[in-house]
């Protein structure tokens, strides 16, 4: 049994900035399911979107927000994230980010890229891979710090809870005293106990047969705080993007909306543009729009792919400014300084999670989620490019202070039980695993994408609810192992996105269905919460 004052669940963007803020305060324990990099900020391309410019203003980062947002954004979340951003980018330069500055100019002249939704130019940016930066600084900050203790091949199974300890969901009362988790190494399950927890598991990516997010992005601090009780919110809203490289070689790797900031087109297979026919903006229009639009002409050409082109920029700016989108094109023989770039739409990003308050305060107490996992009301029906790396900043700070007072209470932990393994045992059938899990991401793609009807949500359901029942009856009768334990909670992320979308009866941001294809003024957020009609 592993006791600290916080445990963190999560090294990507939003667990190390909380680490580092909350070590001041007291011991933190950063679980990490690989290693400590292996995390969708480390994959990040375009940016951190802030206000920094003269030209720019608050207002219009904040009216932007709304506007990709659909008319779902919370505009008091999206004044916070955006007034706090400037301060949170200032402190990651401090620790040593290296953000691009203008050639010439002195140190805080930043050199800001513009992406689709955006009226100003102000991402700050690390070329095209700016999460790598972020991360290895973060990573290092953190190891420096003596009071932050890593356990990389750590996953969290579950979250230890008064409810679970009594076998009683309270209500209100709920808390949270920390977690069960698998070290994979020495495949054994250590209790973690904490008093403040912290999901910062990212997002759910993998839900989906294509998506650009790595494989650690399964949803598992979304599940967990489902299981536990937490409230989540508005997981019907999955973001796809636009771009990501179409080649038989390539897993999930994406071609930054930073590109049609800096002038590139789409194109169908034939080289004629379409997006004009979609929107003002065209290529720079928000993200929902590009995909729908990608996936309206390929649906009805027949092509499996649309193209990118940036081959009419100069070719040293192109290699200067994207030089690992270069690198990695070039590797599968498109130099994109002459070829366009073959691309599709794939699951990118979760607008929804679990809902927490304006400190990262779940309904739980004690249990917070912030980063990717979390749902702020910042995105609405759909984020808008480059915002997900700011809001994890601002929470984990916010979210540092609130939990520090947590600590300062200094309550006894409750007497908790190590993991029972029952009657389990090694199971000889990883092929059910596999096979569960490639037909969740099947179904998902094709009846729970990026145009939705009544019947796909339907089938999809019935799908799923034969394989929960199976998964559920699997996970208890053999001994637990990180890939049984992403399977669970891909399948109950993959329930609560079905549920969400079906309850939604219109078509909004990122969420379509050709059965309700008019917008219900009067629509608000989706709640789904696991003890809906208990206390
Ligand atoms: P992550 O960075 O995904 O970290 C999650 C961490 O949790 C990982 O360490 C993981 O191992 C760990 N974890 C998960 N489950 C468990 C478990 N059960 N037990 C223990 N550990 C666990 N956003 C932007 O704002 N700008 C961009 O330019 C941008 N580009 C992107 C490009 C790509 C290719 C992708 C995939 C996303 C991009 N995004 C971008 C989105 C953004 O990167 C993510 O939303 C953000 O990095 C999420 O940060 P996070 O800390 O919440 O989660
Ligand atoms: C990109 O670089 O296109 C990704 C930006 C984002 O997801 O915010």
């Amino acid at each position: 049994m592993i006791k600290t004052d916080y445990l963190v669940i999560g090294s990507g963007i939003a667990g190390l900035s909380f680490a580092l803020k909350a070590a001041g305060k007291g011991t933190v324990a950063v679980v990490s399911k690989k290693q400590l990099s292996d995390a969708a900020t480390n994959y990040a391309q375009g940016g951190i979107a802030a206000v920094w410019s003269r030209e720019d203003s608050f207002e219009e980062h904040i009216q932007d927000t709304c506007e990709a947002g659909a008319g779902l954004c919370n505009p008091e979340v999206a004044g916070v994230v955006v007034r706090e951003g400037p301060q949170r980018i200032k402190e990651l330069v401090e620790i040593g980010v290296n953000f691009a500055v203008t050639e010439g100019k002195t140190e805080n002249d930043f050199e800001l890229g513009l992406e689709g939704g955006h009226s100003k130019r102000r991402i700050f940016h690390s070329g095209d891979a700016t999460g790598a930066a972020i991360e290895k600084t973060l990573i290092e900050s953190a190891k420096k710090n003596s009071n932050i203790i890593f356990y990389e091949n750590h996953i969290a199974i579950d979250l230890i809870t008064t409810g679970k300890l009594k076998r009683k969901f309270a209500g209100k009362d709920e808390k949270c005293w920390g977690a069960y988790v698998l070290d994979t190494k020495g495949k054994k399950v250590i209790t973690f106990l904490a008093r403040a927890v912290v999901l910062a598991a990212g997002g759910a990516g993998k839900v989906y047969l294509y998506t650009t997010n790595p494989d650690i992005s399964t949803g598992d601090g979304m599940a967990m705080a489902y299981r536990c009780g937490a409230t989540l919110a508005n997981m019907e809203f999955v973001q796809f993007h636009p771009t990501c490289l179409f080649h038989p070689r390539a897993k999930s790797f994406l071609i930054s909306e930073a590109l049609r900031g800096e002038g590139a087109r789409l194109l169908k297979k034939d080289g004629s543009p379409f997006m004009e026919k979609y929107h003002k903006l065209k290529e720079l229009a928000p993200r929902d729009i590009v995909a729908r639009a990608i996936d309206a002409e390929l649906k009805e050409s027949g092509d499996d792919h649309v193209y990118l082109d940036i081959t009419h920029r100069p070719a040293d700016f192109v290699k200067k400014r994207f030089p690992n989108i270069y690198q990695k094109c070039l590797e599968f023989g498109i130099d994109i300084t002459k070829n366009y770039i073959p691309v599709v739409p794939a699951a990118h990003y979760f607008c929804g999670g679990v809902v927490s308050d304006l400190h990262g305060q779940t309904s739980v107490r004690n249990l917070f989620a912030i980063g990717e996992t979390a749902f702020t009301g910042l995105h609405g029906a759909n984020r808008l490019a480059s915002n997900s790396l700011l809001e994890a900043l601002v929470f984990a700070h916010r979210a540092g202070e609130k939990a520090s007072e947590c600590v300062s209470e200094n309550d006894e932990f409750p007497s908790v039980p190590q993991w029972d393994i029952g009657h389990a045992t090694d199971s000889s059938e990883s092929v059910v695993v596999s096979q569960n899990w490639e037909e969740i991401r099947h179904f998902m793609w094709n009846y729970v994408g990026i145009v939705r009807s009544n019947k796909r949500l339907e089938r999809a359901k019935r799908r799923i609810d034969l394989l929960l029942a199976e998964i559920s009856e699997y996970y208890w009768d053999f001994i637990v192992t990180s890939d049984l334990i992403e399977l669970r909670n891909i399948a109950a992320v993959a329930d609560l996105v079905i549920r969400s979308a079906q309850g939604r009866k219109e078509s909004r941001g990122l969420h379509y269905n050709i059965d309700f294809p008019g917008l219900d003024k009067s629509a608000k957020d989706t709640y789904i919460r696991r003890f809906d009609n208990k206390p």
